[in-house]
């Protein structure tokens, strides 16, 4: 009897655990909240599966070193920039420096000049990591099985390469880059999808698709124009022999995408892309959340609320005061609706005497989203809120600011739960009332959102259960060098059969113009 049981107990331990737990390094700059969440998330999953997980953190933007973005995994290596200047960085203001995000105009020219301020953060911070030799040390006394880095800059893989290894993974944190799709051998797909910075669906107009195919460019001329700058500075510091970004971009086994093919425009994608949208939405803790007392105290004042909150990136506090005011009046609009805003500043003035509005400086937006008294919500769309509002299954009203925000609130839109409202018509108070008339009363907009949660929560595979296979796939079978398109290969008239094209007009030419002139000669020379 005792003999049988240690041998199923034997078994049982056999089938749980991992067949060989991998060592994974995940490397992840801090510079963007959303960014370090999403890579923690997927560092987290892993760790989860029993794999010894390594958080490689140089830190890009001082002003965020608090928000590295894993919870779980306990090897996390914060790199810090050498000869930090302190009081320099006390003397920025993020929230100054933000604030013209409100009104750019998101038109290509603006991502250009939005752009260069990362560029110069991400040049420095991969000199700056890159030369610190006591961390290669210490990591080179590892041996990795697998690395992800997310393609947002390439210092990472040029790293992996330095420490030498192959069997690599990208982990992007939006749908996708732009400048990352046309280096992979994945098809240029500015004509199926809005790209990042696109203020429209997929339903272009001949003026948009010029737009999107422009901005494609732009974006993707930036991005490689800085893979360029980074890789000057990993190959100064790690060695001359380090491999070229253009071909360890299409040498990773694997693309993850922070899309959800169910959520997401649909697009053309190559197999080794993998969507993992909603990882980053954990609903098994989401539920255990408790709301602050005083908060559900709010929610119990009246029948209906709304939550609104523009995320952490631009604070309502720096909003123009017109766009304020116009939010504030149709606040008065709708007695019978509690308002909870994310304000982030304690001058509360303008709103004095308007009783069903509240200001939380900070907000928990998942326990809020999740609770039935909250009935829509009015935001931003950073993919983050974006994912989380498809998943929890609340309508919204959703006003996209900047960045990738005014192509994923069209995404969210498409499936009936969601409003979209253009930022400069917040000025408009009559819009804005339609709006949020619509979307608490009319019950249409709630079921469609709720359809949508349900099936995200029923899809095949888990973005979890996704990053965990395939990474386990990898460590096992990679570098997955049969994946990479030969297409890479080719040049854009051999890509676009261009060169057929030009043979086809040369040979019916030849085959039709040249006798009907040798027939006309001799017509005349005849007549
Ligand atoms: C786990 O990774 C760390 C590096 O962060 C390494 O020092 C350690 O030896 C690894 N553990 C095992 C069991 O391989
Ligand atoms: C990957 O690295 C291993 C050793 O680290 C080597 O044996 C293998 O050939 C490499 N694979 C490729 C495709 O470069
Ligand atoms: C709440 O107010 C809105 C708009 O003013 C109105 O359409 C709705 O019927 C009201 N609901 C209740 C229960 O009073």
């Amino acid at each position: 009897m005792f003999y049988k049981l240690l041998f199923y107990l034997t078994l049982l331990i056999a089938v749980c655990e991992p067949s060989k737990s991998l060592n994974i390094l995940v490397y992840s700059p801090v510079f963007g909240g959303s960014h370090s969440k999403f890579m923690g998330n997927i560092a987290d999953a892993l760790t989860e599966a029993g794999h010894n997980v390594t958080f490689l953190v140089p830190v890009a933007d001082v002003t965020r070193r608090h928000e590295i973005g894993v919870k779980l995994t306990k090897n996390v290596i914060i790199v810090d920039k050498p000869n930090q200047d302190k009081t320099n960085i006390q003397n920025i203001d993020m929230d100054e420096v933000l604030r013209p995000l409100w009104t750019i105009q998101n038109r290509p020219v603006d991502f250009e000049t939005c752009f260069v301020f990362f560029l110069e953060m991400m040049k420095s911070n991969c000199d700056d990591f890159t030369s610190n030799k006591e961390v290669f040390e210490e990591l080179s006394r590892t041996k990795f099985d697998v690395a992800i880095a997310e393609p947002v800059s390439i210092c990472g893989l040029g790293y992996f390469d330095a420490l030498g290894i192959n069997k690599t993974i990208l982990a992007s944190s939006t749908t996708h880059y732009e400048g990352v799709v046309r280096n992979s051998g994945e098809p240029v797909d500015m004509s199926y999808v809005p790209v990042h910075g696109a203020y429209f669906d997929e339903k272009m107009n001949i003026f948009q698709r010029y737009t999107n195919w422009a901005a494609a460019h732009v974006m993707a001329g930036n991005l490689e124009a800085m893979f360029d700058e980074e890789m000057e500075r990993y190959r100064k510091n790690l060695g001359a022999n380090i491999g070229h970004w253009r071909d360890l971009i299409p040498s990773a086994s694997v693309f993850f995408t922070n899309a959800n093919q169910y959520l997401d425009f649909p697009r053309p994608v190559i197999q080794k892309t993998v969507g993992i949208g909603g990882i980053s939405v954990n609903l098994q803790k989401i539920k255990r959340e408790k709301l602050p007392e005083e908060i559900g105290e709010i929610l119990n004042k009246r029948e209906y609320n709304m939550l609104i909150s523009f995320g952490s990136m631009v604070k309502s506090s720096t909003m123009p005061e017109n766009w304020r005011n116009s939010i504030l009046e149709t606040i008065k609009q709708f007695p019978n609706v509690t308002f909870i805003w994310k304000y982030e500043s304690d001058d509360q003035k303008w709103a004095e005497g308007v009783e069903n509005v509240h200001f939380l400086k900070w907000i928990p937006q998942t326990a809020l989203l999740n609770d039935d008294r909250v009935t829509a919500f009015l935001t931003h769309c950073g993919l983050g809120s974006t994912n989380e509002l498809a998943y929890l299954g609340k309508p919204a009203i959703v006003v996209p600011i900047f960045g990738d925000q005014g192509r994923n609130a069209p995404m969210l839109a498409r499936h009936g739960g969601a409003l979209v409202l253009q930022k400069f018509d917040l000025e408009r108070k009559e819009i804005l009332v339609n709006l949020v008339q619509k979307i608490m009363f009319d019950k249409s907009y709630a079921q469609k959102a709720k359809q949508l949660s349900q099936l995200l929560n029923s899809t095949p595979f888990s973005p979890k259960e996704l990053v965990v296979k395939h990474t386990e796939f990898v460590g096992q079978f990679g570098p997955l060098t049969q994946l990479d398109p030969y297409i890479r290969h080719l040049n854009w008239f051999q890509r676009t059969f261009t060169d057929i094209y030009l043979l086809m007009i040369l040979f019916y030419s030849l085959v039709v113009f040249v006798p009907l002139y040798v027939l006309r000669k001799l017509y005349r020379s005849l007549c």
